[in-house]
């Protein structure tokens, strides 16, 4: 099995690039980040608020309750929690804040790690998420590190935020947004990080269609050499 690992900040662009990248090249697409919206999505609705001193310990507390599964429907990801479709809901802002708290707990990293792994084992794949060549898949035949300025970064999500209708400003996008790069890169267990053998994608300056080409480019590349 062939396994892309990509990573990177908010933003950068991960999730739409990795996703036709996938398509044209035949592997299925694994978004990791919606698993850990999912648990996000299931504390928020238990009345968990991420802000709270003791959310952490009651978020792992939950845990054994919670059943997530990324489903393939017609080739798109769709994630499941405990049975419902829950695809749309854990786009919400909130969910994001509350998701890159609930990805600091290291019980959720844990209880999310071999669900990961199971789907690099059983297809190619294009993995998106923070930790995929450090943590879930150092053994990665190809990893990508995707990144762009803040400013950009935060324009684009504000672009698609405003696409889906939610009420929003670029202040609070890029406000949040950093925020979570911060968490993310600063947490104790599998922060955001570049691996070491992970290639640099700055798609500051790249339109769409020009990443999907460099990411393209560099699977072929690694692959073709193997
Ligand atoms: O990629 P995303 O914005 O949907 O991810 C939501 C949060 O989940 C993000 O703030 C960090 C966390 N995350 C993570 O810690 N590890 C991953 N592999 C994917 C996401």
């Amino acid at each position: 099995m062939i396994s892309v690992a990509i990573d990177g900040p908010v933003g950068a662009g991960k999730s739409t690039v990795a996703r036709e990248s996938a398509k044209r090249l035949g592997f299925i697409y694994a978004d990791t980040g919606a698993l850990y919206r999912g648990v996000a999505l299931y504390t928020v609705r238990k009345g968990l608020n991420e802000s709270d001193a003791d959310y952490k310990e009651k978020a792992a507390a939950l845990l054994p309750e919670i059943k997530i599964e990324p489903r393939l429907i017609d080739g798109e990801q769709k994630l499941f929690l405990c049975g419902e479709d829950v695809s749309e809901e854990i786009r919400l802002p909130e969910i994001s804040m509350a998701a890159s708290t609930v990805s600091s707990i290291p019980e959720v990293r844990g209880f999310l790690l071999e669900l990961q792994r199971d789907i690099a084992r059983k297809n190619n794949v294009l993995m998106d998420g923070r930790d995929i060549g450090t943590v879930v898949l150092p053994s990665a035949q190809v990893k990508i590190f995707i990144t762009a300025s803040p400013e950009i970064r935060a324009k684009r999500r504000f672009q698609e935020l405003v696409k889906k209708d939610v009420e929003t400003t670029f202040e609070q996008v890029l406000g949040d947004l950093n925020r979570r790069d911060y968490q993310d890169s600063h947490r104790a267990v599998a922060p955001l990080k570049m691996a070491e053998d992970a290639v640099l994608l700055d798609t500051s300056e790249l339109d769409f269609e020009q990443s999907v080409q460099r990411v393209i480019e560099l699977v072929h590349t690694k692959i073709d050499k193997k």
